[in-house]
C-alpha cells in the first residue's frame, strides 16, 4: 500500500499503512491481479459516527486505472452487512484531482443517492513551510446508502 500511495498521494509513513491493516481491516481492502497489489483503499468508521464511513485513501496502479479497480474497491466496503447499518460514504479531495471526483460522483450515481461537497479544510489549514502548496481538501458526503 505504501508503495502505491508514494506513486501518487500524501505519502505517510509505511507504520500507518500496517497500524490501518491490523486495526482497520475490515474498513481496508487490496485489489489484486497476478498475485500483485494493484489497487487499495483505507478507511474507518468514525467512533461518534459508526453509520459513516470516512474513506482516508483510495489509490490504483496506473496500469490498471479507468477500467472499475477502484469502483469495485468501494462497492466491496460498502456491500457488507455491518452493524450499525453503512449509511453515508465521506471521502476529501483536492479541487484538482478530476480522477478522484469522478470516482466519488460516479459511485453517488451508482447507488443512486446524493453527494453533497463542501470544503471541510481550507489551503490555509495547512502549514505554509511543506514543500509543495497544499490545496483545500473538499468534503465529499455520499449518500443515504
Ligand atoms: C482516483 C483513482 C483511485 C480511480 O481509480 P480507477 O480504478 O481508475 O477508477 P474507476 O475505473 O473505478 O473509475 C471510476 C470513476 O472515476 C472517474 N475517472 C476515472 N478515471 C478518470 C479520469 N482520468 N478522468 C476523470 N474521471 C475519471 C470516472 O468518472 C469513473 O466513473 P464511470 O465509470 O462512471 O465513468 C485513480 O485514478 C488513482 O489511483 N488516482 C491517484 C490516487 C488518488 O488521487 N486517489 C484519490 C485521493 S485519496
Amino acid at each position: 500500500m505504501w508503495r502505491l500511495a508514494r506513486r501518487s498521494l500524501d505519502l505517510n509513513s509505511p507504520y500507518s499503512y500496517l497500524m490501518l491493516e491490523e486495526y482497520f481491516g475490515d474498513t481496508c481492502a487490496v485489489a489484486e491481479r497476478d498475485g500483485g497489489m494493484v489497487g487499495f483503499v483505507t478507511g474507518f468508521r468514525p467512533f461518534d459516527h459508526p453509520e459513516t464511513l470516512f474513506i482516508w485513501q483510495i489509490a490504483v496502479d496506473p496500469s490498471t486505472q479507468g477500467m472499475g479497480v477502484a469502483s469495485d474497491l468501494l462497492d466491496h466496503l460498502v456491500d457488507q452487512p455491518r452493524v450499525p447499518r453503512l449509511r453515508y460514504v465521506e471521502a476529501t479531495v483536492t479541487p484538482s484531482n478530476e480522477q478522484s471526483i469522478g470516482l466519488f460522483r460516479s459511485f453517488a450515481r451508482r447507488w443512486n443517492t446524493e453527494c453533497v461537497e463542501d470544503v471541510l479544510f481550507a489551503d490555509s489549514d495547512f502549514p505554509d513551510d511543506i514543500t509543495d502548496d497544499h490545496e483545500a481538501e473538499v468534503r465529499f458526503r455520499i449518500g443515504a446508502l
